[in-house]
């Protein structure tokens, strides 16, 4: 499996992934929800619920974790520098994994006083290429990332190998309030998410089944959805981050979807979207609420 998913990775698909966000590294921490210490907060918070009652059984001192996609290292500097603090994890050790190089190097340079302490190792690989590491993590981490994995159940499957048992994987995805929703704002997100697997669209109402039908043939029980803290953005600074090649025809374009998506009934309303036009002769533009789900599966014993 291993070699077959490289060459992937090698030579095609992947290749166009990484070069996306080797493409989008730069911008990339300007968006709003990438640095948001609520949603981080938010997220964390879970962890550590689940975290608590994990030491409880005292099946191990050093916590090991990985974080999928880590990309500019965001979701493992705030992990690393919290949690210390709260006196928890002081012995944690945390893996980031990526295929885009420009993305690492940002991560690298955040997290360089981490990897000296030897804390976290960051390096340049695919999910698929980590399938001989059976049972090495207590927790796997895949925030926005997942998205973009292009192959689905190989992806959830290799996560749940490399689990440990009682470990838990918390995968969190942006998503749409609800299916109503979702069917309008999928336009925006075909125009707009280059690099996206074609098959993952996500509302509130769908998130469950969907990881349901991906994992019944694993020993994952589904957790959740759990709904966190929605962080506010411009449509704007959202489109800024797109590697579009003719960028200010693309981005007009998505403005004006939006803005006709939002005279259709309650659209706007049920997504929590606000037109903004401080002068007539300005560009429209979009007041919006990033709203995500954390789903967590959780490795059974046997
Ligand atoms: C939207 S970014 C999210 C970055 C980070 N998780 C965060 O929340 O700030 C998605 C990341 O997933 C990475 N990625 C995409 N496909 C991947 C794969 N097959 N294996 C590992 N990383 C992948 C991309 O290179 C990108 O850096």
């Amino acid at each position: 499996m291993k070699e077959k998913y490289y060459y992937q990775f090698k030579k095609n698909l992947k290749v166009e992934i990484s070069d996306i966000f080797n493409r989008r590294a730069d911008t990339f921490d300007a968006l709003p929800w990438v640095t948001n210490r609520e949603f981080l907060g938010h997220i964390f918070k879970v962890i550590y619920e689940f975290l608590k009652n994990y030491r409880k059984d005292n099946i191990i001192n050093r916590i090991r974790f990985l974080d999928v996609g880590t990309g500019t290292g965001e979701v493992l500097k705030y992990f690393l520098e919290e949690y210390p603090k709260q006196g928890i994890l002081e012995n944690a050790y945390a893996e980031g994994i990526d295929i885009s190089e420009k993305m690492l190097k940002i991560a690298n340079k955040k997290l360089s006083s981490f990897e000296k302490s030897q804390r976290v190792t960051i390096s340049q690989q695919s999910i698929y290429q980590q399938d001989t590491r059976k049972e090495s993590f207590d927790f796997i981490i895949c925030r926005n990332s997942f998205h973009h994995f292009e192959l689905i159940e190989e992806s959830l499957e290799i996560m749940s190998k490399i689990l440990r048992k009682n470990g838990i994987i918390l995968i969190i995805e942006g998503i749409a309030p609800d299916q109503y929703t979702l069917l309008l704002w999928r336009e925006v997100l075909e125009l707009k998410d280059v690099g996206r697997n074609k098959n993952v669209y996500l509302s509130y109402d769908t998130v469950r089944q969907f990881f349901l039908k991906y994992t019944k043939n694993l020993n994952l029980k589904i957790i959740g959805p759990i709904m966190l803290t929605p962080v506010p953005m411009l449509v704007s600074q959202w489109l800024n981050n797109v590697p579009f090649s003719n960028k200010d025809t693309k981005m007009e374009e998505i403005l004006k979807t939006i803005g006709r998506l939002c005279k259709k009934n309650d659209f706007a309303g049920r997504f929590g979207i606000k037109r903004i036009i401080k002068d007539p002769l300005e560009k429209q533009d979009f007041k919006i609420k990033k709203r995500s789900a954390l789903i967590i599966l959780k490795k059974m014993g046997k």
